[in-house]
């Protein structure tokens, strides 16, 4: 099919001419949109859109979208989907009191998955990511971002990265990697943590950039994780390889990861549920795009990032999902932005321009992605009959998806 047009479109939401810079401040509040609208789909771009006043001649391709909203996909802009098993033990330990860091300590959270991912060739891998992000898909995503982080050795974080590649060049979502070698201390360096440090550097970085496999680099900059100081080598070393940082800060503590991921000019910082008055003016003050990620607040039961206090500060507010066995065994970026509406009390608006534009931003795809702006991908979500945008995250848990365009093609109803 080279043309579709739908029409009688209730609202056409996020049109924007092609801008330079994420949506920040009191301007996330405006969602800029045309009511009773067309838009015209050509070889999966973006042809045209308008008003029906002046709807073009019907190419023999036609929706109907009568009562129902079109929106760009959302843009997930942080994800750990490649993995090879789920963790529901240390959800029910959680329920009988063990904190995220309790279990860490006991040998589960990241080692566990660690454990789980040797045992499983690139194949598997592959097979169980497709279905998450076809999941993901269904639930209106159109970007992704996978972290590696899962090998902890050198075969094992290949590997991890391989995997990703794949999904990159089969599966219809458009995606980025990341390398997150430095996720955890692998129980076998606990004792030399200098040595593991040394692969990252030495052994795994060249091949990433050789064999091309990732786009960004991060680290989970964290006590009993890395410290700032190893954060900056990984990074610079990273960073020498084409890798452009985008980091794991203030999850738990404040220990100088957002000052580390102004000094080497992050992409973005993500996490940042606890931040300290420095740490809000040191952002304020950059030109670095704040991550949040509430599913994961909600599921350990950590605080909420204060993200009414960094839009308040002028900043380009990102939500993403976090999706992950650990943290955030969700990829669900409707509840997401209901999350971010009751808990962070953001405006619908906000919520919505935090993780299409601005998330797309995040994973430097504002040029393909992440609004209604002619010659960008045609991933779309048409919505079932709904009132306003409103309804997206107040209607939280319910499916208001109707289908899903990515590249112009159906993929949610077929
Ligand atoms: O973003 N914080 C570090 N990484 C993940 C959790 C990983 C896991 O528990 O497996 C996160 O929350
Ligand atoms: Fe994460």
């Amino acid at each position: 099919m080279s043309a579709l047009l739908i029409k009688n479109i209730k609202q056409l939401v996020q049109v924007r001419e092609e801008g330079r810079f994420p949506v920040r401040g009191k301007d996330m509040a405006k969602l800029p949109s045309i009511g009773n609208a067309w838009i015209l789909i050509k070889h999966g771009i973006i042809e045209d859109f308008g008003s029906m006043d002046d709807c073009p001649e019907e190419p023999k391709a036609v929706i109907d979208a009568t009562g129902k909203l079109v929106l760009p996909t959302w843009c997930d802009s942080h994800t750990h989907l490649v993995f090879a098993d789920t963790r529901e033990e240390e959800f029910v330990g959680r329920i009988k009191g063990l904190s995220y860091e309790q279990i860490a300590a006991a040998g589960g959270g990241i080692l566990n998955s660690a454990k789980k991912l040797a045992g499983k060739s690139e194949d598997e891998l592959i097979a169980s990511a497709t279905e998450r992000l076809n999941e993901i898909m269904h639930l209106g995503t159109g970007a992704v971002e996978i972290k590696s982080g899962y090998g902890l050795s050198v075969e094992g974080e290949l590997k991890m990265l391989r995997v990703i590649k794949h999904l990159k060049e089969n599966h219809p979502l458009t995606i980025k990697a990341t390398f997150l070698g430095a996720h955890a201390i692998p129980a076998e360096y606990k004792q030399n943590r200098e040595e593991y440090i040394r692969l990252i550097i030495e052994e795994i970085l060249p091949v990433i950039a050789e064999e091309q496999l990732a786009d960004y680099i991060d680290v989970f900059c964290e006590t009993n994780y890395y410290t700032p100081a190893e954060t900056s080598r990984i990074l610079e070393a990273g960073i020498k390889h084409g890798l452009k940082p985008k980091i794991h800060v203030n999850q738990f503590t404040s220990i100088g990861g957002i000052q580390v991921g102004i000094q080497h000019n992050a992409i973005s910082v993500d996490h940042l549920e606890v931040m300290t008055e420095q740490d809000k003016s040191d952002l304020a003050n950059s030109n670095i795009i704040p991550t949040v990620l509430p599913s994961c607040s909600f599921f350990l039961g950590i605080p909420y990032a204060p993200a009414r206090e960094l839009i308040e500060a002028n900043l380009p507010l990102c939500l993403a999902s976090d999706y992950n066995p650990g943290s955030t065994p969700s990829g669900n970026v409707p509840f997401v932005l209901s999350l971010a509406c009751l808990k962070m009390k953001l405006l619908p608006e906000e919520a919505i321009n935090a993780v299409t534009i601005n998330g797309a931003f995040a994973m430097e795809l504002q040029h393909e992605l992440g609004s209604i702006t002619k010659g960008k991908k045609a991933n779309l979500i048409i919505t079932k009959p709904i009132n306003s945008i409103n309804n997206i995250p107040y209607r939280f848990g319910s499916d208001l998806i109707e289908d899903v365009l990515i590249e112009g093609y159906s993929r949610k109803k077929n």
